[in-house]
């Protein structure tokens, strides 16, 4: 019952590793470390290749059995899929297409997949359902489009079983405070304020004029480990339920970039230094989720609901980093 993890280095799947490690689960790491970081998965089971790469990957692969797929590993900086197009449509699509061969090819039945918000582009309704249009306004949410498309399909015509799992924005870090949100340069909004609050630099903010209340985007923030708990969720669906199925993962609640900055003053007990810049290419004004479906279906609940414990988690990961 091995399973196999893409991305496993990253913020997201280092997270669920450390839920299967806690789970006594066995797994296989495969990441080609472009994004990811090593200490994150130092002495557990990785394989060091690109999913591009579908030959080597395939020989790397043939002495496993595995039972399922949990693929998180792809680019996800939304500004960076506007400037370097192709690169995100190889590494995202081309990538997982390989990744979806080898999983039919290796008679795996199960494959989850790390899908996102952006699929939705500008929301049309107060807060999001899976049913909600799908016309993303970015190359990320294109491509992830593109991916549950042919999951889709697939599922229709072999016998694989898929979860795609839109994630809204995930935020926080383990408790354990050895795993976060690491990007260099770092592009986020959480992590980005914990920065220049302690550099004492300038934040930019993207735009204020959106048709939001006080003018900034608003997002549904989630901590990174109630995300992670949604994947062994819906890895337990899979065993009792066939086909293709989406699910939204947030909090059903959105904030503003000014009252996240606000609140992180707030916790962090610092000043945080703020211009408002030009807004970012492909940012939606508002993503909130309707999570009803996977906290009914996947019996999902989350534990880690309050924006100030997400930001306190990632400002202690950030901490220990540069110890
Ligand atoms: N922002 C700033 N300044 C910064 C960083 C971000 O103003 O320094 C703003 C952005 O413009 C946006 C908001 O903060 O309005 C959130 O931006 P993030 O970069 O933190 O996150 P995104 O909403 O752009 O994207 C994230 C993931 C995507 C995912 C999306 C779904 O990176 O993979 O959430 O909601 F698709």
């Amino acid at each position: 019952m091995t399973i196999l993890v893409t991305g496993g280095a990253g913020y997201i799947g280092s997270h669920f590793i450390r839920l299967l490690e806690n789970k006594k689960k066995d797994f296989v790491i495969v990441d080609n470390l472009s994004t990811g970081h090593e200490k994150f998965i130092k002495d557990k089971k990785f394989i060091n290749v690109d999913l591009k790469d579908k030959e080597n990957l395939k020989k790397l692969l043939n002495d496993y059995n595995f039972s399922s797929i949990v693929h998180f590993a792809g680019l996800s900086i939304v500004k960076d899929s506007q400037s370097l197009a192709e690169n995100y449509y190889e590494n995202n699509v081309i990538g997982s297409k390989n990744i979806v061969e080898i999983a039919l090819e290796k008679n795996i039945r199960h494959f989850i997949f790390s899908s996102s918000a952006a699929v939705y582009g500008n929301p049309e309704e107060e807060s999001i359902k899976e049913s909600h249009p799908t016309k993303p306004i970015n190359n990320y949410g294109k491509n992830k489009l593109q991916v549950e498309n042919l999951l889709k399909q697939v599922s229709q015509e072999y016998p694989l079983d898929v979860v795609c799992l839109r994630y809204f924005n995930a935020a926080g870090a383990d408790k354990k405070g050895d795993l976060g949100e690491l990007r260099d340069p770092e592009t986020h909004l959480i992590p980005n304020i914990i920065k220049k609050a302690i550099s004492k630099d300038t934040l930019e903010v993207f735009g204020n004029n959106f048709k939001t209340p006080d003018g900034t985007c608003i997002r549904d923030y989630i901590h990174v480990s109630d995300l992670a708990e949604a994947h062994a969720k819906a890895l337990e669906f899979l065993t009792e339920n066939k086909g293709f199925h989406v699910f939204n993962l947030g909090n059903e609640r959105g904030f503003s970039n000014l009252e996240i900055i606000n609140t992180a003053q707030e916790v962090l007990k610092l000043k945080i230094n703020y211009r408002i810049q030009e807004p970012r290419e492909g940012d939606p004004a508002k993503l909130i989720a309707d999570s009803t479906r996977a906290k009914n279906l996947l019996k999902w609940t989350q534990s880690k609901t309050d924006i100030k414990e997400m930001i306190l988690s990632a400002y202690q990961f950030y901490q220990n980093e540069k110890i």
